[in-house]
């Protein structure tokens, strides 16, 4: 299910304007690619072994596109400020200890008139969906995941305003956000 929200998302990257891609929280690599060769991509991990894979997915599927894979946190990257013009999260909102954080590094990464996008399961708004992840919650630890995470703990109000927040289809179990930068927020 997974595949479709990180083909969702690399498509809505690839329609963006500007070349330099931030992939935070990049893993094996899966979403590498599927980047247009127009894209620079940066990824980082906190896993060395994680990107070791990813490093072997770039040598075996040549993707000269691929600028970067360094262990790094999100949360506290090294890059100087309005260094990318798109920032992209995908299933890493939920797994990152401070959630707010990290969207305050994306912001601060970006460049302005930049984007910063995610796609990740969030916490069903109401309905049946809503009552089985509350129920699911509790079994969060053995899951790997967080059934009960909800948008907002990632995004404030009035960056819950100014997104563009859409289901990804098929079932629309995960959602795309889109977030273009303004740094008066
Ligand atoms: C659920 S996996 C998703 C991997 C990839 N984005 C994908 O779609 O296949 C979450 C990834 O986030 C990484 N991660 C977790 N916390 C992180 C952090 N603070 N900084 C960077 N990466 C982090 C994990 O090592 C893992 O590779």
């Amino acid at each position: 299910m997974s595949a479709f929200g990180r083909r969702q998302a690399v498509t809505a990257v690839n329609a963006l304007p500007g070349e330099k891609v931030l992939e935070v929280g990049v893993g094996t690599g899966l979403a590498l690619p599927l980047y247009n060769k127009n894209k620079r991509i940066t990824g980082i991990d906190l896993s060395e072994d994680m990107l070791e894979r990813a490093r072997q997915r770039v040598v075996r599927e040549h993707l000269s596109n691929v600028d970067d894979l360094a262990e790094m946190d999100a949360e506290a990257t090294i890059f100087e400020d309005n260094s990318f013009d798109i920032a992209v999260a995908m299933f890493v909102a939920s797994v990152v200890p401070h959630p707010d954080a990290l969207l305050k590094e994306l912001k601060r990464v970006v460049r302005p008139g930049g984007h910063i996008l995610f796609v990740n399961h969030f916490l069903a708004q109401d309905g049946l969906r809503l009552k089985v992840e509350r129920a699911m919650a509790s079994a969060s630890r053995s899951l790997g995941w967080h059934p009960d995470f909800a948008i907002e703990t990632l995004l404030p109000p009035e960056d819950m305003q100014r997104a563009t927040i859409r289901p990804v289809p098929p079932l629309g179990l995960f959602t795309l956000v889109t977030l273009p930068q303004n740094k008066d927020t």
